[in-house]
């Protein structure tokens, strides 16, 4: 068994521990928190031995092989890099950096010292991502994808009520496209590839965080939207429209509830859903693989180095486009 540490005490954190410990090929080692006793109260929940509060304990303790990094993203950068130097693997969520250029000096230096740096981005690690591939292969010429992900914020009432919560804080590098959008922009990068051009709005709040945003991507045969939202609710999901027939998927993020719409007017579901955990079972799984394994997963795991720097060009150039500025791009 691999022993992994984790940062940030947050609920994903708690599903991230659940579904690596249930993969049966990882144990909880350690913990880091700002807060001591918080660490203590998170450590004791989760059975980890030690409790780190300081980045350069952590990275320096022999207990630790790997580290699952879930702060605030514009923490992602420091955390990885002084995890990395220090010989850890490392897993860290979503969206890695908010500049292109770090995700791809993360990923040389991962190199460098022959460790693992995965983006922890769940579509990419479902054994499920198979029965959409192989539905866009029956449904014909497919010339329109409406890739959506709207969720009501369950910040939102406090944001309303003036508090300014992380996730609407552009000093920690959140937003609406950061947090929900890259969950549209990495199936339409891996599915499609690179747009010729995109186009691209949102509505900005008082705090000059994205409340949502559409944009629109033009390759030569098909347009993708792309949908997202922590101000309202969806009600109509993802779905990609062949000529042929339609492929309605209810989450994109959990690649939940798929069906196969036939042009004869006949519907046919052909996947359903998995608990949260589960699903951060297989990242774990693939990152665990991709450790000790390297040899038979090289292309897999070389495919999702540079979609994760295709994906953070693609957020680097349409928050250009938003004018949604965070302080570490520097310049006026
Ligand atoms: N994969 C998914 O489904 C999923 C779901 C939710 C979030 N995420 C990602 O997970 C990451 C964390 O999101 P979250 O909503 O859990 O964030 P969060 O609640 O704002 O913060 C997560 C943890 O980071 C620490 N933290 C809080 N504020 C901080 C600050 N200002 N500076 C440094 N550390 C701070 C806290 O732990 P301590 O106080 O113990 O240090 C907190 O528990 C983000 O990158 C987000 O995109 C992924």
């Amino acid at each position: 068994m691999l022993r992994f540490a984790t940062i940030g005490s947050g609920w994903i954190t708690d599903e991230y521990i659940h579904g690596a410990k249930d993969s049966g090929l990882w144990e909880l080692s350690a913990v880091y928190s700002r807060d001591r006793a918080r660490g203590e109260a998170y450590a004791q929940k989760h059975g980890a031995k030690l409790v780190f509060t300081d980045i350069e304990g952590l990275a320096a303790c022999k207990e630790v092989d790997a580290v699952y990094i879930a702060s605030p993203n514009a923490a992602h950068y420091s955390q990885c890099k002084a995890l990395l130097q220090a010989g850890k693997h490392v897993i860290c969520e979503k969206p890695l950096c908010a500049q292109a250029q770090k995700v791809r000096e993360l990923v040389t230096l991962a190199e460098e010292k022959n460790l693992v740096f995965l983006e922890a981005i769940m579509f990419m690690h479902l054994p499920q991502r198979a029965v959409l591939e192989e539905a866009l292969q029956k449904i014909g010429q497919l010339s329109l994808a409406k890739i959506d992900f709207c969720q009501r914020s369950s910040k939102l009432d406090s944001f309303l009520e003036g508090q300014v919560p992380n996730i609407f804080n552009p000093q920690l590098e959140t937003g609406s496209l950061m947090d929900l959008g890259v969950y549209c922009v990495y199936p339409a990068l891996h599915l499609f590839g690179k747009p010729e051009s995109f186009t691209a709005d949102a509505i900005k709040l008082n705090t000059g965080a994205d409340g949502n945003g559409i944009i629109t991507m033009k390759y030569p045969d098909k347009l993708v939207t792309l949908t997202y939202s922590k101000l309202g609710q969806a009600g109509a999901n993802t779905d990609f429209q062949g000529n042929e027939g339609t492929v309605y998927v209810e989450s994109i993020s959990r690649l939940a509830n798929i069906s196969l719409w036939h042009k004869d007017g006949s519907t046919e579901k052909i996947y359903g859903e998995d608990e949260k955990y589960k699903l951060m079972g297989w990242e774990a799984k693939d990152f665990h693989r991709y450790i000790t394994e390297p040899e038979k997963s090289r292309e897999e795991y070389a495919h999702c180095k540079e979609l994760s720097i295709w994906v953070a060009e693609f957020l680097e150039e349409a928050r250009r486009h938003l004018g949604i500025r965070f302080e570490s791009d520097g310049g006026a």
